[in-house]
């Protein structure tokens, strides 16, 4: 599953691009950047893009030709967040979320829930070390496929209709790559679906059932998602590798945040898995923050984290694992965001994270 050697960072640039978007999403992607500066050096070209309600309301347009070229030429993209209240149909982040995910077939969002420290866990009895659980949500269809209808709007007749529309195709390879992951971890995997009220998702438990006898030595386990939120709760260390469709997944990984401290340390990863030097898509799990917006009270962790993700993806193999000692240090001298706890602003908490990188 490994993209790229290591060789790829040595020889060539690294053109990365970052978008800010709305919200605290710029404050946190300049945390991401500059962890990105300090950990790949000149070898690192930034192209910044402006994703944010300002541009597309002056201009019209979310991501124009010329930059879905430039997007289609870096080796990795971050994102910030993307949402504002004075865009009510989401058109923009639609874009840049959606289109961009359908787009470049990124199909697997691989959305790690593994606290930094005992003390960011809400859960009693329950320490750090017994949550290490990967989230795999299919990130290009079902009830995000964009079909659907609306009729008779606004009268007592209206009827609105969202397709959860799924394909063998689809489910195949989310749930291979999500069998090929456990077997490189705990070689344990649960399948999230609601196929008891959606009879279409048996469709899930077919291609499961095919798989699971491919990849023998992973222990397989398929639920329902209403028990699968419900035991992410109540006995997390029973997770390893879980697989779950569009929807499922996005709510899952949103309970699977407050198990590790919350939104601001939750990163994600969009991959195109198994495809050599595809293009990849690094961003928090959380948005826009309307509320939090130029402040300086949002975390910068989950786009920091979210950025050593893309250093991995372009062939720095130990970026996470470095990025999340240090900001264990930083968690226990209370050197944070108050949503951790600490006094800290977005930038001095980043910095905090920074002057404790080692190597
Ligand atoms: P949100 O993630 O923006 O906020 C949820 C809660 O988490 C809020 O209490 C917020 O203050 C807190 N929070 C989020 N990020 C934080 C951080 N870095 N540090 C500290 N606290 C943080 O979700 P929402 O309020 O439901 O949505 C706001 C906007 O963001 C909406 O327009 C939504 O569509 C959009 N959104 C975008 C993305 C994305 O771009 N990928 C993801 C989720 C939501
Ligand atoms: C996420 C977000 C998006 C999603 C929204 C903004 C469309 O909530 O990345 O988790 O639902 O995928
Ligand atoms: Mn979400």
């Amino acid at each position: 599953m490994n993209v790229a050697g290591p060789a790829s960072l040595r020889r060539e640039p690294l053109r990365v691009a970052a978008v800010g978007g709305d919200g605290i999403g710029p404050e946190v992607t300049r945390a991401g950047v500059r962890l990105l500066e300090r950990l790949a050096g000149d070898r690192l070209e930034i192209v910044s893009m402006d994703g944010s309600a300002d541009r597309f309301l002056a201009e019209g347009v979310a991501i124009s030709d010329v930059e879905w070229s430039l997007l289609g030429r870096c080796g990795g993209l971050l994102l910030g967040a993307f949402g504002d209240p004075r865009v009510p149909d989401h058109a923009h982040a639609e874009a840049w979320v959606l289109d961009l995910r359908r787009r470049l077939e990124l199909y697997a969002n691989l959305r790690p829930i593994k606290p930094l420290h005992d003390a960011l866990v809400p859960l009693r009895n329950v320490r750090a070390r017994d949550i290490d659980v990967l989230i795999v949500r299919e990130n290009t269809e079902g009830a995000y496929s964009g079909i659907g209808w609306q009729r008779a709007r606004d009268t007592s007749e209206e009827v609105a209709v969202v397709e959860d529309r799924i394909t063998r195709r689809g489910v195949e390879r989310v749930l291979a790559a999500g069998f090929a992951l456990a077997r490189e971890r705990r070689r344990r995997l649960h399948l999230a679906d609601k196929s008891n009220a959606m009879r279409a998702h048996d469709l899930w438990r077919r291609v499961f059932d095919a798989l699971r006898a491919e990849y023998a030595d992973v222990e397989a386990t398929a639920m329902y998602i209403d028990a699968l939120c419900y035991e992410l709760v109540h006995e997390p260390a029973q997770f390893d590798v879980v697989v779950t469709g569009n929807l499922f997944g996005d709510i899952a990984s949103d309970v699977g945040a407050a198990l590790q401290g919350g939104l601001g340390v939750s990163p994600s990863a969009c991959k195109k898995l198994d495809h050599p030097g595809h293009v990849a898509v690094f961003e928090p799990v959380h948005g826009s923050a309307p509320e939090l917006s130029g402040l300086g009270r949002a975390n910068p962790f989950a786009s920091m984290l979210s950025a050593a993700m893309l250093l991995e993806h372009l062939g720095m193999p130990d970026a996470v694992a470095r990025v999340r000692a240090s900001m264990t240090r930083a968690v226990e001298a209370r050197q944070t965001t108050p949503d951790l706890g600490g006094k800290l602003d977005t930038a001095e908490a980043a910095e905090a994270v920074l002057e404790r990188l080692q190597g």
